[in-house]
């Protein structure tokens, strides 16, 4: 992947064989990438039909991070479609270039995925959130300064995190926020300058992943559904200082919750 002259699709395409090949399943419908907090909807999803360890799959990396599960898992739901767990991803301040951190998505594409799920855990901008809260992304403003399209690749990114899907969840769950999220490069939190900055430029949950994934996806020709879970709010809006063992800590304790909001959602797409 990492080769200038490299085939970022060529080795998705290698990659969606591997899945094929270590679970047996000929086609994945739905992927699901798990963030912070998230790990632990696979098991409502359906029956586990195979995992695999990320690091069997080519192209894939190992995971840098505590909480941060790296296997791949194909699950069945009780409606017979087949969901393709990604709890390996790549975050883009491992520094080891965009292609990685959308590989899996490319990887889903390759797999016959037309839903791209994408869940994460993030700081929230808006006082009236709470740690643990579930939020829907309506929509994201990419401040990497980067992208995971090469060339001249003009995608439309209009309705990016799907209206429809985004209406479907809130028949699960009708208390479900929206909100805009906030893609900072990391791996620092933001200083609370640039929360204020974030929040004047639209903007309403910070975190570190998720936007240039969504952006692969509908390259890919995905609809993209995504949720962030409020693990903290941002710096600045919060009093004490943030922790990377809050966040983790937040996350377990909203898992029941969101895991099986995340589980029902699933059933219905
Ligand atoms: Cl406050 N910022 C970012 N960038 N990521 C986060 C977060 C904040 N809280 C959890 N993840």
């Amino acid at each position: 992947l990492d080769a200038p002259d490299a085939d970022p699709f060529a080795i998705a395409r290698a990659a969606a064989a591997d899945i094929r090949r270590l679970t047996g399943v000929e086609q994945h419908d739905i992927a699901v990438t798990l963030g912070s907090g998230w790990g632990k909807a696979a098991e409502l999803i359906g029956e586990t039909v195979a995992t695999i360890p990320a690091t069997e799959v080519t192209g894939f990396s190992k995971p840098a991070l505590e909480g941060h599960v790296g296997t791949l898992r194909s699950i069945r739901t009780p409606g017979g479609r087949n969901v393709l767990i990604i709890g390996a991803r790549t975050h883009y301040y491992e520094g080891h270039g965009v292609r990685r951190v959308v590989h899996s998505v490319r990887t889903a594409a390759a797999a016959g995925v037309q839903t791209m799920v994408l869940t994460n855990g993030a700081g929230g901008i808006r006082e009236t959130w709470r740690a643990g809260q579930p939020v829907l992304i309506a929509d994201h403003l990419n401040l990497t300064a980067d992208s995971p399209l090469e060339g001249a690749t003009f995608v439309d990114l209009t309705d990016l995190y799907s209206r429809r899907l985004r209406e479907l969840a809130r028949t699960i769950d009708p208390s479900l926020d929206e909100g805009v999220y906030v893609q900072f490069r990391g791996p620092h939190y933001e200083t609370p300058a640039e929360v204020r900055m974030a929040r004047t430029m639209g903007g309403d949950i910070v975190g570190m992943s998720t936007a240039l994934e969504a952006i692969a996806a509908r390259e890919a020709g995905m609809e993209v559904l995504g949720f962030s879970l409020i693990t903290n709010l941002a710096a600045g809006i919060q009093p004490t200082p943030l922790s990377h063992e809050e966040v983790i800590a937040a996350g377990r304790e909203a898992e029941p919750v969101i895991s099986s909001l995340l589980a029902r959602v699933i059933g219905e797409l």
